[in-house]
């Protein structure tokens, strides 16, 4: 592949999201085509999908959508037999397609949490297992895993979620040294709360449960930062494009914090 083009560091590349059709994804999705890749957005949501694809075309980049639900291993070759035949391979992958689900403990029934670590961990694993056998052929690819705070530690009511995430940060550390010497990376991004679809749904569950206000719901999501606030969907887009490019290469195993110094003590 010859050189990128100054201010398109990714040109050429060619990139899947996974749980492109909002939020996190689609943010990643539009940042990635603005660095010059070919994106193949994939979600359950045909509809949300075809939108984002549509917007990222009408504004001159090349995006496929691609129905798939993640937790399905057969939707997951097929969405690499779409991928190649509509691109020939796959450099990038960006395992961003999760579910949230919060209970106590002694209420989390068995299928919220196969579920949670279905879609939020093993689909990360099998898209490896799809993926990286190209990427190590060619001698490039980077692999972004989307986890969370959660992921680095508990709290109440989120053991299948904070469970999926340690599950996904392994996995990126365990993949990363098995690919460090093949020109491929391996890495993560752990954000705190987001604004998206995903943290609404979030302020509703505290609101009913606590009998409090959406916006004191909110206030006690984003007082978890320091900075007072929610992340936007393009920081997380910005650092996982960063882990994209050919100068982050030394990067790999990482598992890179978004909380605004939540962590920092
Ligand atoms: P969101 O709920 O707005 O979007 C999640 C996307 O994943 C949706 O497009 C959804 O359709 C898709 N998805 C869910 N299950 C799927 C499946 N089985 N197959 C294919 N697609 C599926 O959430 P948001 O905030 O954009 O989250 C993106 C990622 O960021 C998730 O992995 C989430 O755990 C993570 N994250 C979110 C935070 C937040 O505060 N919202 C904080 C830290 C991490």
């Amino acid at each position: 592949m010859g050189e990128r083009q100054a201010g398109s560091p990714l040109a050429g590349r060619v990139a899947v999201v996974t749980g492109g059709g909002r939020g996190v994804g689609a943010a990643i999705a539009a940042r990635l085509v603005a660095d010059g890749a070919h994106v193949i957005i994939a979600a359950r949501s045909g509809a949300q999908l075809h939108s984002v694809a549509e917007r990222l075309r009408a504004g001159g980049g090349i995006a496929h959508p691609v129905v798939c639900d993640v937790a399905d291993p057969a939707a997951i070759q097929r969405l690499a037999e779409t991928a190649r035949s509509l691109q020939g391979r796959v450099d990038i992958l960006i395992n961003n397609a999760g579910i949230a689900p919060a209970s106590p403990l002694l209420r989390t029934t068995l299928e919220e949490w196969n579920e949670a670590l279905a879609v939020n961990a093993t689909s990360a694993f099998l898209c490896l297992k799809t993926f990286l056998p190209d990427m190590i052929a060619a001698g490039w690819g980077r692999v972004v895993n989307i986890a969370s705070t959660a992921a680095l530690g508990g709290d109440r009511y989120i053991s299948a979620y904070a469970a999926s995430k340690h599950a996904l940060v392994g996995l990126t550390r365990c993949a990363a040294a098995e690919v460090a010497s093949r020109g491929v990376t391996v890495n993560a991004v752990c954000p705190g709360f987001i604004a998206s679809d995903m943290t609404e749904q979030s302020v509703d569950r505290i609101a009913a449960a606590t009998g409090r206000s959406r916006d004191e719901a909110l206030a006690s999501l984003a007082i978890r930062n320091p900075q007072g606030r929610l992340f936007d969907p393009e920081e997380v887009a910005a650092a996982t494009a960063y882990l994209c490019t050919d100068a982050a290469r030394g990067v790999n195993g990482a598992a890179l914090v978004i909380d605004g110094g939540e962590g920092a003590h």
